[in-house]
């Protein structure tokens, strides 16, 4: 929290020195995510849209762990700051967020509101207000290492049985080959949204919903839920290291992409940093759906993620900012994203661009895994969605790193849930 309000007093100190200086032109400034490539990819798109209109911009970095962004981003607007324009937005956050956002419909067209997942506009309105405009979207996927499969003879995994499976036979396999820093399966377990998002999959694998239903209603103390916990927590100190509990999407793929790991969960942008030139792995990966869980309700569930840009409403310059979405949001733009950072678009229609198609194979499986993604339910509890997601967050890492178990925290956890949710009106 402290590094936080001395990132925050930075950049009111640094952005408050802007001046228009000589050109009649305003300078706005970005806030962008920074996994993998996010901020150069953000500089060069908002660097273009400069360029074309005589504006400046300025780029403020932020941390890539969402918990801190969304704190950091609360820190600023709770204080009316006119030190950011333009904000990246998790698809989380809009009800959170809503009060310090610029209604922004006007500047989409009809024929992109006709392109644009109908899913992603619903999402980012908030009480009637377009608060953000879709800017691309996540779904998570099980990287694999094809050379390794295929040495061992192995498929890859439909079940989470057969990757634990899996994993260890290759494990055996290397270890005794002396590559000891091998390991079989890194994700996301550190206690912050990355991990309610792997959970949020692990459960909804098993058929044990969603945390809270759609109508309001706590569903998070069902036995599936529990079997899916104790399947993760089997896995840690076996197919994943015990620092798997400390790691985010970054580290993840330090470990997958140094050659170090047989799978790997995570999102579409570590594809392109994968095959990138200098990457150990390159041509040796290949990406599916997460696999399913056990039981009758066993299902492939991704959890549904993806980003966003709005506008504070206390920015100085509304209506440049809102041209920079526009353009950042704009299909020529999400098309050269995608080509070079694999974020994938929020438009239907370049989904059978032959040009991305190309660039990203698993593109033509990307669209069933994101149609089917399971929801965290941040439409439902509006507000407290941060609230519910880190009380979850608590009791799934405490399960995991052996305290007791998973069934009694998850009555704990529901209790704590129903509390928060008023008797279910959130
Ligand atoms: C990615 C997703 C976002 C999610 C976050 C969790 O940034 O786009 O939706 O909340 O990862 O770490």
């Amino acid at each position: 929290m402290l590094r936080l309000f001395a990132l925050a007093a930075t950049i009111l100190a640094v952005s408050s020195g802007f001046s228009a200086g000589t050109r009649a032109e305003v300078t706005i400034s970005i806030s962008c995510s920074s996994l993998g490539i996010e901020q150069q990819l953000c500089q060069s798109g908002a660097e273009a849209w400069a360029q074309a209109t005589g504006n400046t911009v300025k780029l403020v970095p932020t941390p890539a762990d969402a918990n801190e962004r969304l704190a950091l981003y609360q820190t600023l607007l709770a204080a009316q700051a006119k030190d950011i324009d333009v904000f990246q937005i998790d698809v989380i956050w809009p009800a959170i967020l809503a009060p310090h956002l610029v209604d922004l419909s006007a500047i989409l067209s009809e024929e992109d509101r006709a392109d644009h997942f109908e899913v992603l506009i619903d999402n980012n309105t908030v009480d009637g207000k377009l608060v953000a405009m879709p800017w691309f979207m996540d779904a998570g996927l099980l990287y694999y290492r094809q050379d390794l499969l295929e040495k061992y003879g192995k498929q890859v995994p439909k079940t989470w049985a057969e990757l634990a499976e899996t994993a260890k036979a290759v494990l055996d396999g290397e270890r005794q080959a002396g590559n000891a820093n091998l390991q079989g399966y890194v994700w996301q377990g550190r206690a912050y949204e990355g991990l309610t998002c792997n959970a949020l999959e692990w459960i909804a694998s098993y058929g044990g919903g969603g945390i809270v239903d759609p109508d309001g209603t706590v569903t998070i103390d069902n036995p599936q839920a529990a079997a899916a916990l104790e399947m993760a927590r089997s896995w840690i100190g076996t197919i994943s290291p015990r620092g798997v509990l400390s790691y985010a999407e970054e580290e993840s793929r330090g470990v997958f992409q140094s050659g170090n790991a047989v799978f790997m969960r995570n999102w579409p942008y570590a594809w392109a940093l994968a095959n990138a030139a200098d990457s150990p792995v390159k041509g040796k990966v290949g990406v599916a759906a997460l696999p399913q869980g056990d039981g009758a309700e066993a299902r492939h569930a991704a959890a549904m993620g993806g980003q966003n840009l709005a506008v504070s409403r206390y920015s100085a310059h509304p209506d440049e900012a809102a041209d920079l979405v526009r353009y950042l949001t704009s299909a020529q733009e999400q098309k050269r994203r995608a080509q070079e950072g694999s974020f994938n678009p929020t438009l239907r229609s370049l989904y059978s661009d032959a040009d991305l198609v190309t660039a990203n194979p698993f593109y033509k499986d990307f669209l069933p895994i994101v149609e089917s993604a399971v929801a965290r339910p941040s439409t439902i509890t509006g507000r407290r969605y941060n609230q519910v997601s880190s009380a979850f967050v608590r009791m799934v890492h405490g399960a995991l790193s052996g305290q007791g178990a998973a069934s009694a925290s998850l009555v704990d956890l529901n209790s704590e849930l129903e509390r928060l949710s008023r008797g279910g009106n959130w």
